[in-house]
């Protein structure tokens, strides 16, 4: 069956936890699905990961239109969400153009990275049919201005800016937020805050989902391993059971544990 957006709400208010992974393959896409993954992203990590860039700016809405495509193609009833690349919805306009682009190569939602200031885009594409992931904490395409990757909300006027950030991206008509790299306690207040799903990443286990890029799951990163990355490759005896593996401990709470969480 397919799933949906109303399956992530559903297993938000059941409380049952869910994981995600990124994809950006036809190959990968079928086997994460087949072994159990319902929601997939066309991350623009797959500017480090797959291009070897130093960082996501270089990604290009062609290059997240291609892989979401062969995704797709390998995850058809996945719930497939795809990122907007750097510049590209910095305008209402850009965003128009290029969401259109992704959700035709087989996207179900866009993800956008930003606060307060995407509300009046968000509200636009969700008019327009094009629903919104949002994305907050740490967001790589502004490196540039947070200077190196970090956890984010460490102090209290950060921690009040991520909270107001989700409330207005939410009421703006966002169906999803991904947060990254923020303190365990203030994912807790802002899972629990807002009535969208929430879907983690280096916050501890109290959001809704989880989500990891594949080549940290798979131990494959180089050298720059995020400390909320787990390796579960290392004790499986293939991919399929490693993906297993994450599944069960996403479900259970087991992932992340004290070690993978900001505190
Ligand atoms: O680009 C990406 O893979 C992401 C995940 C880290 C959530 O945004």
């Amino acid at each position: 069956m397919q799933t949906t957006i109303l399956d992530l709400f559903q297993w938000k208010a059941s409380n049952h936890k869910f994981a995600a992974l990124t994809a950006y393959d036809f190959s990968f896409a079928r086997l994460f699905y087949n072994e159990g993954i319902q929601v997939l992203l066309v991350g623009d990590s797959l500017g480090m990961t797959l291009q070897g860039y130093e960082s996501t700016l270089f990604v290009r809405i062609k290059d997240i239109a291609y892989h979401t495509s062969a995704v797709r193609r390998g995850a058809p009833k996945a719930l497939l969400l795809a990122d907007l690349p750097f510049m590209s919805y910095s305008t209402p306009l850009k965003a128009f153009k290029n969401a259109e682009i992704v959700m035709r190569a087989g996207a179900n939602l866009v993800k956008l990275e930003g606060g307060e200031w995407l509300c009046h885009t968000i509200k636009m594409l969700t008019e327009r049919s094009v629903p919104v992931c949002g994305h907050l904490g740490l967001t790589p395409q502004s490196i540039n201005i947070l200077g190196k990757y970090k956890v984010q909300g460490r102090n209290k006027d950060s921690a009040e800016k991520l909270i107001s950030d989700a409330i207005a991206l939410e009421s703006a008509g966002a169906k999803l937020i991904v947060l990254e790299c923020v303190p365990f306690n203030l994912a807790k207040i802002i899972t629990t805050t807002l009535t969208i799903p929430v879907i983690g990443i280096g916050c501890g286990n109290v959001t809704d989902g989880q989500i990891l890029v594949m080549h940290d799951l798979l131990g494959i990163t180089g050298n720059l391993i995020p400390r909320f990355a787990k390796n579960f490759l290392k004790n499986s005896n293939d991919i399929r059971s490693a993906i297993r593996c994450y599944i069960d401990e996403v479900q259970s709470g087991k992932y992340p544990s004290l070690e993978h969480t900001f505190q």
